[in-house]
């Protein structure tokens, strides 16, 4: 699926973060020490080889809504963003944390000169984020700073289960 919003080109697709190689930048769901866990964090720091860890030690922790970057080691992308998503139900408020997430990720972003970033799901799997709720606010997120964003030129949603990419493919439509 595929929409231009001012100028930007907003994609569904799914599939494994780790294997974006079309992409200049991925994002990492984190956890505040930077290290590698489950999830999106595991595939990442698995395809990108212990260099990664070793460039996140200096960075870390970090807090709730923060984004970080760092090369991409033996990834396929020049870079990663590396964001800590809210906890749902610890993190308050979990909404504007999120938002923060994706809106501090493309300026770290833009300010790197990427043209193409990848986002998964952040905080919809071990943090516990509903997934239709973290949609709306990763999309609004993203269609909300389009119009500032001049070096990025695509914005991709990466999405694992058919029934997320279901949900999120239905939120775009209605944009
Ligand atoms: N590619 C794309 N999406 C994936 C992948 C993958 N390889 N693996 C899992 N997902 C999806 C999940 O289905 C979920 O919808 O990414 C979403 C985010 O899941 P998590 O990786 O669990 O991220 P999050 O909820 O932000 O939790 C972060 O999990 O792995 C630990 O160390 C990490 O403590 C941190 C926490």
């Amino acid at each position: 699926m595929n929409e231009k919003i001012a100028g930007v080109n907003l994609e569904i697709k799914q599939g494994d973060i780790a294997n974006q190689s079309d992409m200049t930048a991925i994002v990492n769901a984190a956890n505040a020490q930077l290290k590698t866990g489950g999830g999106v964090a595991g595939a990442i720091h698995r395809q990108a080889g212990p260099e990664l860890e070793k460039a996140c030690r200096p960075l870390a922790p970090i807090e709730p809504g923060e984004a970080v970057i760092t090369k991409g080691y033996n990834l396929p992308n020049d870079y990663v963003v590396h964001c800590l998503g809210p906890v749902y139900g610890r993190d308050k408020p979990e909404d504007k944390l999120l938002a923060n997430c994706y809106k501090n990720a493309l300026e770290l972003a833009e300010e790197n000169n990427i043209a193409s970033i990848a986002f998964p799901a952040i905080s919809t799997g071990a943090f516990g984020y509903p997934l239709r709720e973290a949609t709306k606010i990763a999309v609004k997120s993203v269609v909300n700073k389009a119009q500032d964003l001049k070096n990025i030129d695509k914005v991709r949603f990466v999405i694992y289960t058919d029934n997320d990419l279901q949900v999120y493919q239905e939120i775009i439509k209605n944009i």
